[in-house]
Formats: C-alpha cells, structure tokens, sequence
C-alpha cells in the first residue's frame, strides 16, 4: 500500500508497519523529521506542514494516518491549565477541518485520525482506543490493552514501553515527543483493518 503518515512525530504508529509499504511521512519540526527519517530509512520524509499537504495530497494514497497535535485538545493542559493560571486556548479546528475534508472526499479508501481525549465533548462522534480517540472510515478491531503511566512515566519507562532508543537523537523535549507517540501495536492494528478494509473493497470490485 501506498501510505500518507501525517504529523509523523518518531512514528509509534508507523513503529510495527510491515517493511513492504510504501510510506511517505510529513512532520515539520526537522529535528524530529531526522530523527524519523534515520528510523525508518526506507519511508520518504518530507519536512513540512502536513494539513497543508493534505489538502492537496489526499487523492495520491492507498491509507491516510493523521495523527493532528493534541495540546488545545487535551484535558491534561485544560486542568492544569485551570490550576496553575495557564492562558486558556481554542481548540484548533484543524483536526475536524481534515476529517471532514476526507469524510468527504475519499468515502471508499480508508483513512484515520488520531488524537487525544478532549476536555470537551467531540464535535464528530469517534471511537476510543485506550487513551485516545480515531476517526476513520473503516471499523477498527479492539486494540490491545496498553496501560501507560504517562505521568510519572521518564524517557527510559516511555523508551521501553514503545521499544524505541531515542538517546542518540539531539531531539529537545524527548519525553513529550515520547508520551505523544501512538502505541506500536495499536498502531499496527488500525494497518490491518485498514488493509481487510481495501481487500473488502477489491472484491466488491470499488477499489
Ligand atoms: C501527536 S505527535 C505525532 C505522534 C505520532 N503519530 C506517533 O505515533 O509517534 C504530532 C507531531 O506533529 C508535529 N506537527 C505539529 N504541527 C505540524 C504541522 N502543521 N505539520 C507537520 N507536523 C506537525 C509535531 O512536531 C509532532 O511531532
């Protein structure tokens, strides 16, 4: 499959994917981009703004994953923002302006995004896995159960936990960059759902 990583981070949902996919990944922080692109050496990276390469990629895939940052969404800042005075923020609307975008414009070839739990209740309807929620065009099997101390949890904990080595990336803020990384298995489950997804397609003959 031809697939679209946005907001690719260190890519802990990409982390378990089969080498045989062709992936194009899009984060625009280019310390990170490095660090992804040194990661999976065979994925192209480009380094950039991915809702901006949405909008005019979204026809050229076989799977889209976007993965939108969760800061404005997430109830972790919205309470302790209430308690240690933070200024109060938006939630950025760009997470639901790509899911309708591809609500939309691809109803058949699937796609799913990823964000956080919000402290409001979500706009669109979405299913949650473990700690976080996707939407998508395709049903999602129930992930493995991933329990994640994320608060106490230190770069060596998340390190283990997701099976990844950072300590040789100048990445600033490694633990968030960490603790924003989809589960691996979870990541490779949503994969394979999407792919049953496609073969359901090929034998309706509408791929
Ligand atoms: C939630 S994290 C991604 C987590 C990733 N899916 C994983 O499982 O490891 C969001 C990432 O998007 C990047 N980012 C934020 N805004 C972006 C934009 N407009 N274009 C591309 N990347 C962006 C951030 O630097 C961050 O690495």
């Amino acid at each position: 499959m031809r697939i679209l990583n946005l907001y690719a981070g260190v890519g802990g949902n990409r982390r378990l994917w089969p080498g045989h996919h062709q992936v194009t990944a899009v984060e625009y922080d280019p310390t990170i981009a490095a660090a992804y692109a040194d990661l999976y050496p065979d994925d192209e990276v480009i380094t950039g703004d991915a809702h901006e390469y949405l909008l005019h990629h979204h026809d050229e895939f076989d799977f889209i994953w976007s993965s939108p940052p969760c800061q404005t969404h997430s109830r972790m800042r919205y309470h302790l923002g209430s308690a240690k005075g933070f200024e109060p923020k938006y939630p950025d609307m760009s997470l639901y302006e790509e899911i309708v975008l591809l609500r939309a414009k691809r109803q058949e070839r699937p796609w799913v995004i990823e964000n956080v739990l919000p402290w409001y209740e979500p706009l669109i309807p979405a299913r949650q896995l473990n700690r976080h929620l996707y939407w998508s065009n395709f049903e999602l099997s129930d992930a493995p159960k991933q329990v994640e101390k994320l608060r106490k949890a230190q770069i060596p904990d998340l390190q283990e936990l997701h099976g990844i080595d950072l300590s040789k990336y100048r990445i600033p803020n490694k633990r968030q960059v960490l603790r924003n990384m989809v589960p691996p298995c979870v990541g490779l489950s949503i994969l394979n759902d999407a792919e049953n997804h496609m073969s359901s397609l090929a034998t309706a003959g509408l791929s």
